[in-house]
């Protein structure tokens, strides 16, 4: 009777020990990895905020500090080792308060800006440590690559008719200091872009010339409206509010879009290739080439003739009077770029002549679905598409936001100590469940031995 209890003993003290020993092994084993947990959540968290301000700076910045950070004519670059190694105040300083009395607006909510605190600091992470070619890829996904160069010259035979209208000199020079200045933002002959509104409009004319002055001269804080009074005599601000006034006047087509190719990623190519495959193969034919329905497009007499920027205003106001829809109210801009990109990738090889695919019906039934496919490819593109590239991202970089997110949340919890603690408690609650198996027994046995 005595030994088998004994050994019941024994093995309670000894799974006792174990347990003990599991749990201080554990908890041992968690603290030593918290560093390495914190060093992993904190690069992670340094990817996600890089990655956020990529698209920031897409949105922000990139129409004057350029593509991927090298500066515009007289814009300064951003990608400058001096800027990283400027103490971080300055940096932030600059950003959020902008550089008086120059284009260089301030971007902090209290100085009338667009962005908050937080934001700066992304942005100042960007400049300090930043990633510029993810950059660049991240602002043409987004279509928001600016027209380099800023500028464009004025057809001079319109340009010389318009000395011919009442004031015409002041018209003259407005209209150059427009291509010179105005034209990246606000577009050929005034029509306004993606970033900034038409001043050739209607509403725009119905503005007095005291408002308009006030707001060539000082800006628009919070937008990318600068003031002026810099860069521009009083006289010449004055001739830009008379253009303003008095474009319905002024001929069509003096103020041209500069011949600017679209900047492409892998991704926008493999976008542009499915949205024209959904959207466009039907009528032009799967290769652009071209259908008893429409022309051809994969020709080089029409690849040389037109630049992108004229490609891809046909696409987006398409070809009135004609089957040619309008794809601008259903497509983005960064959609309609991509498309174009696709395009002009044929022209190194294409036909002299195009031989029309037959019958008009344009390529294959699973390319003929045209039902609106294009608005689930919504703008989001740049921050779902860049990963990998083998151009040697950080790997949080490139993806979505909210799945690098819950990616960091999996990757920083670590399943061994639930493995740990879950174990431990097994054993703990054996133990206590055998020690009152045996304070139950004794009362029975004591008695018998007696
Ligand atoms: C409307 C054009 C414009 C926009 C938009 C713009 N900047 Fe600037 N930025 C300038 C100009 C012009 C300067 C040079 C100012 C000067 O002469 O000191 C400048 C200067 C800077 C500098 C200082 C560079 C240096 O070498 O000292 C930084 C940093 C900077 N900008 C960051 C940004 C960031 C970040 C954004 C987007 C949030 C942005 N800028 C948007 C025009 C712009
Ligand atoms: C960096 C881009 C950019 C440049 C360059 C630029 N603008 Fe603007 N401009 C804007 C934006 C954006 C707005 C809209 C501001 C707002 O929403 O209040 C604007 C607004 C205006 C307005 C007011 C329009 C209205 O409806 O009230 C006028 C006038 C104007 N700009 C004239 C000019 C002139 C003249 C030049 C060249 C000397 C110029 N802009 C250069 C971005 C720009
Ligand atoms: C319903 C048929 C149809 C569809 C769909 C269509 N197009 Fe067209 N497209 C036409 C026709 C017809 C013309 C010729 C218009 C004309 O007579 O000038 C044309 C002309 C063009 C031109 C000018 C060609 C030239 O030689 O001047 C371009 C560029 C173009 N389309 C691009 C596209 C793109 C990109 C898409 C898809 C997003 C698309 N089209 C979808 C019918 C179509």
């Amino acid at each position: 009777m005595n030994l088998p209890q004994n050994r019941t003993r024994l093995f309670e003290i000894l799974a006792g020990l174990l347990a003990t020993q599991l749990i201080v092994f554990g908890l041992g084993f968690y603290m030593l990895n918290e560093p390495v947990r914190i060093a992993e959540s904190q690069t992670q968290l340094q990817l996600t905020q890089l990655d956020d301000a990529m698209t920031l700076y897409a949105q922000n910045c990139s129409v004057c500090h350029g593509l991927s950070g090298e500066g515009i004519s007289a814009i300064p670059p951003l990608n400058n080792p001096a800027l990283q190694t400027m103490a971080y105040d300055d940096l932030t300083k600059t950003i959020a308060r902008g550089r008086f009395n120059t284009a260089m607006p301030a971007w902090s909510r209290e100085d009338g800006g667009a962005l908050s605190d937080y934001q700066i600091s992304e942005l100042v992470g960007l400049v300090q440590a930043g990633d510029w070619n993810a950059t660049r890829d991240r602002v043409v996904n987004l279509g928001l690559a600016p027209l380099v160069p800023f500028t464009t010259e004025p057809d001079p035979v319109l340009l010389a008719e318009v000395a011919n209208l009442p004031d015409g000199a002041i018209l003259q020079t407005a209209i150059t200091i427009f291509a010179a200045n105005c034209v990246a933002c606000h577009g050929a002959d005034g029509l306004g872009t993606g970033i900034a509104p038409a001043l050739n409009d209607p509403a725009v004319r119905e503005k007095t010339a005291d408002e308009l002055t006030r707001t060539v001269t000082f800006g628009n804080a919070g937008t990318l409206m600068a003031g002026w009074s810099n860069a521009l005599t009083p006289e010449e601000i004055n001739a830009m509010v008379t253009l303003v006034l008095r474009w319905d006047e002024v001929p069509a087509g003096i103020l041209p879009a500069p011949n600017v190719p679209i900047p492409t990623t892998e991704e926008s190519i493999a976008l542009g290739g499915q949205l024209f495959s959904q959207n466009c193969s039907r009528c032009h034919g799967p290769e652009g080439q071209g259908t008893q329905r429409a022309p051809a497009l994969n020709v080089k007499a029409f690849l040389t003739d037109t630049s992108d920027i004229a490609i891809q205003q046909i696409v987006t106001n398409g070809v009135p009077g004609t089957a040619m829809p309008v794809w601008g109210d259903r497509m983005t801009e960064a959609e309609i770029q991509a498309i174009v990109g696709f395009i002009r990738q044929w022209e190194a090889n294409a036909p002299e002549v195009a031989v029309p695919a037959k019958g008009g019906g344009g390529g294959p039934p699973w390319m003929r679905n045209n039902t609106n496919t294009t608005t689930q490819q919504s703008t989001g593109q740049g921050t779902t598409s860049t990963q990998g590239q083998g151009q040697g991202q950080g790997q949080g970089q490139g993806q979505g936001q909210g799945q690098g997110q819950a990616q960091s949340l999996l990757a920083s919890f670590d399943w061994r100590i639930l493995l740990l603690i879950f174990g431990a408690l097994s054993i703990s609650f054996t133990l206590i469940f055998m020690g009152f198996e045996s304070l139950r027994r004794r009362p029975k046995k004591n008695p018998t031995e007696q």
